[in-house]
């Protein structure tokens, strides 16, 4: 096959540097995308009687029939052409003629991918961010149902105080609500037209950009055609972003696979979503929990391989750049799919209440609330610190729980300690103290369910 550059050459290309440079193994899947860019051009094109009405027609007309042959599995993409955009390129040259030559007046296969993948990248976003609003409201849903179950809440991985379920599923909708405020104001950054600035820059043809924008739903036009045909910045920021997410459901995951340990015994996951060993027979594993947490490792990789493929790169457009196909792709397939997974397995957790309460008489949870407690009273809170650590000292010596002191041991402490006391170590009633907005009291927690339900309602 010709090679569509091949005017200058006399030689042969070796058959190994073929092989180096192929990008439609991985890049044909931008196919969609590149034909609904090259429509819009050839619109333009035709408009401002770059070339002719017939010509555009045709070419509009040919590029349709493509995209329905790629739909159905009749195209059969060839390596020999490089990279997706010959390949359409060939291919409507051969079904319409001579008209097909003219679709790559005034551009550059530099502007025409940069076209592209940001056409991706948008439609990446908006999928991304339908998928973290159905995660966020399998929280929501948790948390709706276990506003009074209470469970140790932990610094450190040591017990510190008692929080609710609900509470703690919350912290996870807020982190997602990050995540989906960053892709959203990403998309904004990707929204701009960078086609019109052919090989780096312009062209001498009469093009419109502002049509093309239109016609693709870009708010804006690259305002520099160095820039736009060499900014991978967006891709950068995109897998940065994919990373914070993988990190999110990482922690995640690692809290579920902790709580499904004998150990804890907080939750069982449920069948669907675990799976056995091959030797012994009593196993249920958190695999699904566990490959979320590794996949993550993957996507921070393709973000350390933007980062490097751009850092030395001169202006403007250089080959390298074809390398940042596969970990852009890779980061946007897997943290969706982990997204996905995530949000179907959450359903599926059985959560032991009994289990998590229990687990709040270790640890000397109210320890806190005393100290709170004395500081109420007048002691200054350093100090209730100290008497505070005292009694727990005391009790570990003695092998008992704070609520099992009696008043005289109390006061042995602190002649303030009052029979009020034993309220401060209920881990209901500790709960119930911290009512302000942000902390763990069903008062709050219940605003909060209900503002993150309206956070849904208005962000779709
Ligand atoms: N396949 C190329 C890429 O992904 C498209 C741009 C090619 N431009 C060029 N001058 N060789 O970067």
């Amino acid at each position: 096959m010709a090679k569509q550059w091949g005017g200058r050459f006399e030689g042969k290309t070796d058959s190994l540097v073929e092989k180096l440079g192929e990008s439609v193994s991985f890049d044909a899947r931008l196919a969609k995308w590149d034909i609904r860019a090259s429509i819009a051009h050839a619109r333009m094109l035709g408009a401002q009687g770059i070339i002719s009405k017939a010509d555009s027609k045709k070419i509009i007309t040919g590029l349709g029939a493509i995209a329905k042959d790629i739909e159905v599995g009749k195209f059969v993409f060839d390596p020999a052409l490089e990279d997706v955009h010959t390949n359409i390129e060939t291919a409507l040259v051969k079904r319409i003629g001579d008209a097909g030559k003219r679709l790559h007046t005034a551009r550059s296969r530099n502007d025409q991918i940069a076209t592209d993948v940001r056409l991706w990248a948008r439609d990446q976003i908006d999928a991304i961010d339908h998928q973290l609003a159905h995660l966020q409201d399998a929280f929501v849903r948790i948390a709706e149902s276990h506003v009074e179950t209470i469970l140790p809440g932990c610094t450190h991985l040591q017990h510190a105080q008692p929080v609710s379920l609900a509470h703690h599923m919350l912290a996870y909708f807020e982190m997602f609500h990050r995540d989906r405020i960053r892709f959203i104001e990403l998309r904004t950054r990707v929204n701009i037209l960078p086609l019109g600035s052919a090989a780096l820059a312009g062209t001498p043809h009469a093009i419109d950009r502002f049509t093309v924008a239109e016609e693709l739903g870009f708010d804006a036009v690259c305002g520099n055609s160095m820039d736009a045909v060499s900014d991978r910045d967006y891709l950068i920021e995109f897998c940065a972003n994919a990373a914070i997410t993988m990190m999110h459901l990482s922690r995640l995951c690692e809290e579920l696979i902790l709580w499904s340990t004998p150990a804890y015994g907080f939750i069982e996951i449920g069948d669907a979503y675990t799976t056995g060993s091959s030797i012994m027979p009593q196993k249920k594993n958190p695999d699904v929990a566990e490959l979320v947490r590794g996949k993550t490792g993957r996507v921070y990789g393709d973000l350390a391989a933007l980062l490097t493929l751009m850092k030395g790169l001169p202006l403007t457009y250089n080959r390298d750049m074809q390398e940042d196909k596969e970990p852009v792709f890779d980061a946007s397939d897997t943290v969706q799919l982990c997204i996905r997974v995530v949000t179907a397995m959450l359903p599926s957790i059985r959560f032991n209440i009994e289990t998590m309460r229990e687990a709040t008489r270790e640890g000397f949870l109210e320890a806190t609330d005393i100290a709170d407690y004395l500081a109420e009273k007048g002691v200054p809170f350093r100090e209730a610190h100290g008497i505070v650590g005292r009694i727990v000292l005391h009790c570990t010596k003695t092998g008992k729980r704070l609520p099992e002191l009696t008043l005289d041991e109390f006061k042995k402490f602190s002649p303030r300690v009052e029979r009020d006391v034993y309220r401060c170590l209920d881990p209901q009633n500790i709960l119930r103290r911290r009512d302000h907005v942000g902390g763990t009291a069903p008062r709050q927690v219940k605003a909060a369910i209900k503002r993150a339900r309206q956070i849904l309602k208005t962000l779709g």
